[in-house]
C-alpha cells in the first residue's frame, strides 16, 4: 500500500516536468537558428576537438557567444539554449 504513493508522486513529477522541459527546448532551438548562425553553423557543435567539455562549459560558452552578439538574453535563455544543445550536439550528464 504505502509503496504506492511515492511512486504516484513520482509519477506526477515527471508528467509536471515532461512540458515545460521540451517547451525549454524547442525555445532554445528558434533562439539559436534565429541569433546564431552568424559567425558559425551548427557544425561548430560537432567539430572535431571542440572546445566544450562539460555541461557547465557548455552554458559558458553560450554566455560568451551571446554577449559577443549584444542580445541581452534572460537566464532562461541561455539555459533553453544550452538545453537545446546539450540535448541535441553534446550529451553531457
Ligand atoms: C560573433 C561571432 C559569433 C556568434 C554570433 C556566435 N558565436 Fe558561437 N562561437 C564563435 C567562435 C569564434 C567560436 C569558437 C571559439 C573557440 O574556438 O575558442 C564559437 C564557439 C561556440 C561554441 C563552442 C563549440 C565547441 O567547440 O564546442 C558554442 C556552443 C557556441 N559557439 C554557441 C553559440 C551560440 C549559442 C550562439 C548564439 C547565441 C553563438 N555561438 C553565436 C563565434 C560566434
Amino acid at each position: 500500500m504505502y509503496y504506492k504513493i511515492p511512486a504516484l508522486s513520482a509519477l506526477l513529477a515527471v508528467l509536471a516536468a515532461y512540458p515545460l522541459h521540451a517547451a525549454d527546448i524547442s525555445h532554445g532551438k528558434s533562439l539559436q537558428q534565429k541569433n546564431c548562425m552568424g559567425c558559425h553553423d551548427d557544425g561548430m557543435y560537432t567539430r572535431e576537438n571542440r572546445r566544450v567539455s562539460s555541461l557547465d562549459g557548455l552554458q559558458k560558452q553560450v554566455e560568451r557567444c551571446e554577449l559577443s552578439l549584444g542580445l541581452k538574453w534572460f537566464e532562461e535563455d541561455i539555459a533553453a539554449v544550452t538545453e537545446y544543445l546539450n540535448t541535441t550536439y553534446y550529451h553531457y550528464k
